[in-house]
C-alpha cells in the first residue's frame, strides 16, 4: 500500500498559516500522473486524477490499467468517480483505496451524455442519492481517508438552494467539497458567482474548495480573500500554465523542459496524445500563431515533437543543475481486487450492465476531444468579433452545456 497523506490534516495546517490549499483540478484525459508530477513541482499542494467511470473501473482490468497509474510520490492524491449508483461507488472506492488519499464524486459534469445516463451535474436533481452514495462510502472507508463531492451551483441567483444541498451532503460526514461556481447551464463566458461561494462557505463546518475563472496565482488569492474558502481549484489555468500556483504569470521555459523530461522518462506511459496536448496548451503564451499551428499539425511522432520544441524554445537558457533531470519513480505496479464488487452486483441481481467485462472500449487516443479541438480551431479559423475579445482574456475555450469536458 502506498503511503498516505490525511487530506483533513492538510485542511487544518493550511487553515492554521491562514492560507489555502492549490488544488490540480480533475480533467479529463489531462490530469493523468505525468501531468500531476509537474504541477507538483510547481506549488499544487493536492492533485485529481481524471475523472474515472466508476463502473467501467470495477468491471475491467483494463480500464483499470488506462484511467489510473500512480508512483510513490504522487500524494496528496483523490481519485475523482463518475458513478449514478451507491455499488459502483462504493466498489470503486474499496478498489483504488490502497493507492490514493481519498475519493471524490463528480455531481458537475454537465454533458449530454452523462446526464442521460445519470451521472456528473444530472445528479443534483437528486441530492439524496448523492447523500446515500458518500454517505455510503463514508461510512465503509477509514475516517482518515477522504471522501468528497464537487458540485455546481443550482441556481445563479437562489444561493439558498445550493447552500441547503451542501449542508445536506455535509452531513453525510464528508471530509470537504468542492463548488463550481457557475449551474450545469451556465458556459465559462458567465462569470463565477463569486457571493454564492462565499455564502455557501459561511454556511458550512467542513472545508469548501472554490473553483472557477482562475488563471494566475493573484486570482487565487482574490478568491480565497472574498470568498474565504479553504482551497482553491484550477483546471483551464493550470493546463496554459503549468507553473501557474508557484506565481509564474505564464509558462516559464523551464518548466516546458521540466514536461519534456518527464515525457521522456515515460516513454510508451504517455500517449502521443497526452503529451503533445499538454505542450500545446503550456506553450501557447510561448509561440506564435504561426508555430502554435505548426506544433497542433505535427505528424504523430514524439520525436517530432520534442524535436520542435527543441528547436522553438530557448530550453539551453535553463540553466541545467538537477532539478531538470529529475528521476521520476516508476509507476506502481497496482493490483485490484474484484470480488467484493462481483459478490454486490450478483446479490443485486446484475442488471443488463451488470456483468463483470474483460476490455473496455475505450480509446485514449481515438478522438482529440474537445477542449483540444476547441483550441485547435480557434487557431484555424477566423474568429468571430465577439470571440476575439475572449481569445485575449485566455479563456475563450470551452464549457458550458457542451463542451465542460473533453469527453
Ligand atoms: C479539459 C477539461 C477536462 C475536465 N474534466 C473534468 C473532470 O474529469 N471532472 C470534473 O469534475 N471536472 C472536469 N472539468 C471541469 C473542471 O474541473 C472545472 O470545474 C472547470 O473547468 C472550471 O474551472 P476553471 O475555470 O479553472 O477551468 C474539466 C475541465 C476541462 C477544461
Amino acid at each position: 500500500m502506498k503511503e498516505k497523506t490525511n487530506i483533513r490534516q492538510l485542511f487544518s495546517l493550511a487553515a492554521e498559516q491562514n492560507t489555502f490549499l492549490k488544488i490540480c483540478a480533475p480533467m479529463v484525459r489531462y490530469s493523468k500522473l505525468e501531468f500531476r508530477s509537474l504541477v507538483r513541482t510547481y506549488g499544487t499542494d493536492l492533485a485529481y486524477t481524471s475523472m474515472i467511470m466508476a463502473d467501467s473501473f470495477c468491471k475491467s482490468e483494463k480500464a483499470r490499467l488506462n484511467e489510473f497509474t500512480t508512483n510513490k510520490d504522487d500524494t496528496p492524491l483523490i481519485a475523482q468517480f463518475a458513478a449514478n449508483n451507491t455499488v459502483d461507488f462504493l466498489s470503486a472506492s474499496e478498489m483504488v483505496y490502497p493507492y490514493v488519499d481519498g475519493v471524490d464524486l463528480n455531481c458537475g459534469c454537465p454533458q449530454r451524455w452523462a446526464m442521460a445516463e445519470g451521472y456528473g451535474s444530472a445528479l443534483l436533481k437528486t441530492p439524496e442519492l448523492i447523500a446515500d452514495m458518500l454517505g455510503t462510502v463514508r461510512r465503509n472507508m477509514p475516517s482518515s481517508f477522504s471522501v468528497s463531492v464537487k458540485v455546481r451551483l443550482l441556481s445563479s441567483t437562489n444561493h439558498k438552494q445550493t447552500v441547503d444541498m451542501c449542508r445536506q451532503l455535509e452531513s453525510t460526514g464528508i471530509t470537504f467539497l468542492t463548488v463550481h461556481g457557475r449551474t450545469a447551464a451556465e458556459m465559462t463566458k458567465v462569470p463565477v458567482h463569486r457571493e454564492a461561494l462565499q455564502e455557501i462557505k459561511q454556511s458550512l463546518a467542513i472545508p469548501m474548495v472554490a473553483n472557477g475563472d482562475i488563471f494566475t496565482l493573484d486570482d487565487a488569492e482574490q478568491m480565497y480573500s472574498q470568498t474565504k474558502c479553504d482551497g482553491v481549484m484550477v483546471a483551464r489555468g493550470i493546463l496554459s500554465n503549468p507553473a501557474l500556483f508557484a506565481g509564474h504569470k505564464t509558462t516559464p521555459v523551464e518548466c516546458v523542459k521540466r514536461w519534456l523530461n518527464i515525457c521522456q522518462q515515460a516513454d510508451t506511459d504517455i500517449t502521443y496524445q497526452c503529451m503533445h496536448h499538454h505542450f500545446s496548451f503550456m506553450t501557447e503564451s510561448l509561440l506564435n500563431k504561426r508555430l502554435r499551428l505548426q506544433l497542433n499539425n505535427l505528424s504523430k511522432e514524439k520525436q517530432n515533437v520534442y524535436d520542435f520544441i527543441s528547436t522553438h524554445l530557448p530550453l539551453d537558457s535553463v540553466v541545467d543543475d538537477n532539478t531538470f533531470v529529475h528521476d521520476y519513480p516508476p509507476k506502481i505496479d497496482c493490483s485490484y481486487n474484484d470480488q467484493i464488487y462481483r459478490q454486490r452486483t450478483a446479490e443485486n441481481g446484475a442488471g443488463k450492465d451488470g456483468g463483470i467485462v474483460d476490455g473496455c472500449a475505450y480509446d485514449p487516443e481515438a478522438s482529440d476531444g474537445n477542449y483540444f479541438r476547441s483550441k485547435r480551431e480557434e487557431l484555424d479559423e477566423p474568429q468571430a468579433a465577439d470571440d476575439v475579445a475572449e481569445e485575449i482574456d485566455g479563456v475563450a475555450f470551452m464549457d458550458g452545456g457542451s463542451l465542460l469536458f473533453d469527453e
